[in-house]
């Protein structure tokens, strides 16, 4: 079977208007390896977002994928590019809320306010399952326990407005992990949840792909949660992939100055007093993305020449399987690629 259950190939997707073309996501390349949990960072507007609502064919006009190849590997042995079917194909539907589930930022996005919980996840396998009333009634009860909802016979009869934000969190988990889903796509999935909720629903969240053997991508701009989470980070800048690896690679000695000054920002890692520091500058505008390396503009490392014209920099694949696009990758390996400790 192939090792990655999701295979993104140079995805590109543009939102066009009378100012031009937008490139949120340009020259993609992402891989979600089977059964592990990868995050995506990256400030806000980097296109996290519209990476993940490509992978579920959900962009719409003005926007569109413009080029590149999202393979979907299922468990079946079977492969899709679900960049090239339309919302005429049959196949779009089995993927979409099934073998691949999203949980959306806000959890209204994903409930209903007129309907009752219970008859919103037992839509879910209605929908894909066929099962009885009876039955989808009984293994909606079992998930709704098994995300921590107390009383779930109770909260099976309730409208969502009748719980708390934390207690909603834990319902669109419920919806996204009753199909079961190969590929759980969770969208900052805890941002309007409280710090304690946060830990819990994401220890929920690994727990539950981590029993059934499935991927998460999951998208976040908090790193705390990369470093609690997740196995493998892929960090986005300006709709571009800009340094891979493993968690413990990423957090430990990231490489590009990007991913460097992004850590740096991450509170904890200071002593409390301390200012923290920010990435200077701002983001560019997509409509007009800095020639050579798009970070150039904000990087401390830049080198006039070589970083600020031409084409952005190359991948280049470290020997221990990470990655960077930095035109000055060997001297960010040979500073801080943590080569030394191996003396
Ligand atoms: N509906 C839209 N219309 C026009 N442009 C959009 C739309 N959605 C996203 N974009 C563009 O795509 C960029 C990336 O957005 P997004 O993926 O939502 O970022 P984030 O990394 O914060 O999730 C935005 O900065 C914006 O320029
Ligand atoms: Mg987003």
């Amino acid at each position: 079977m192939e090792p990655n259950v999701l295979e993104i190939r140079n995805l590109k997707v543009s939102f066009f208007s009378d100012e031009g073309e937008t490139r949120a996501v340009n020259d993609v390349c992402l891989s979600v390896p089977r059964g592990r949990i990868m995050a995506l960072v990256g400030e806000s507007g980097c296109g996290k977002s519209v990476t993940s609502y490509s992978i579920l064919r959900l962009i719409q006009k003005p926007g569109r994928i413009v080029g590149g190849e999202i393979l979907f590997h299922g468990r079946d042995g079977r492969s899709v590019d679900i960049a090239a079917l339309t919302e005429k194909d049959q196949q779009l539907y089995d993927i979409r809320g099934d073998r691949i589930a999203m949980i959306f930022q806000e959890p209204m996005t994903a409930l209903s306010p007129v309907h009752t919980i219970g008859n919103q996840l037992c839509e879910v396998l209605y929908l894909h399952r066929k099962l009885s009333r009876a039955e989808a009634e009984k293994q909606v009860i079992a998930m709704l326990g098994r995300v921590g909802i107390p009383a779930p016979e109770r909260r099976f009869r309730q409208y969502p407005f009748e719980l708390s934000g934390g207690m909603r969190q834990r319902v669109v988990i419920a919806m996204a992990m009753l199909s079961e889903p190969e590929l759980l796509i969770a969208d900052e999935p805890t941002t309007a949840l409280d710090v304690t909720i946060q830990a819990q629903v994401l220890a929920l969240m690994k727990e539950l792909q981590h029993d059934a053997g499935n991927s998460v991508l999951l998208i976040t701009h908090d790193l705390a949660v990369v470093a609690q989470t997740a196995d493998l980070v892929a960090v986005m800048y300006l709709g571009r992939i800009v340094e891979r690896g493993s968690v413990r690679q990423i957090v430990k000695n990231p490489l590009h100055p990007y991913t460097r000054g992004l850590f740096q920002s991450l509170p904890g890692m200071h002593p409390r007093s301390e200012k923290l520091p920010s990435i200077r500058g701002s983001v560019p505008s997509l409509l007009d993305i800095p020639a050579g390396c798009p970070f150039h503009p904000r990087c401390d490392f830049a080198q006039a020449g070589l970083c600020d014209c031409g084409a952005p920099p190359p991948e280049t694949v470290l020997p221990d399987g990470r990655s960077c696009c930095c035109f000055r990758a060997a001297e960010m390996v040979a500073r801080f690629g943590g080569q030394e400790e191996k003396k």
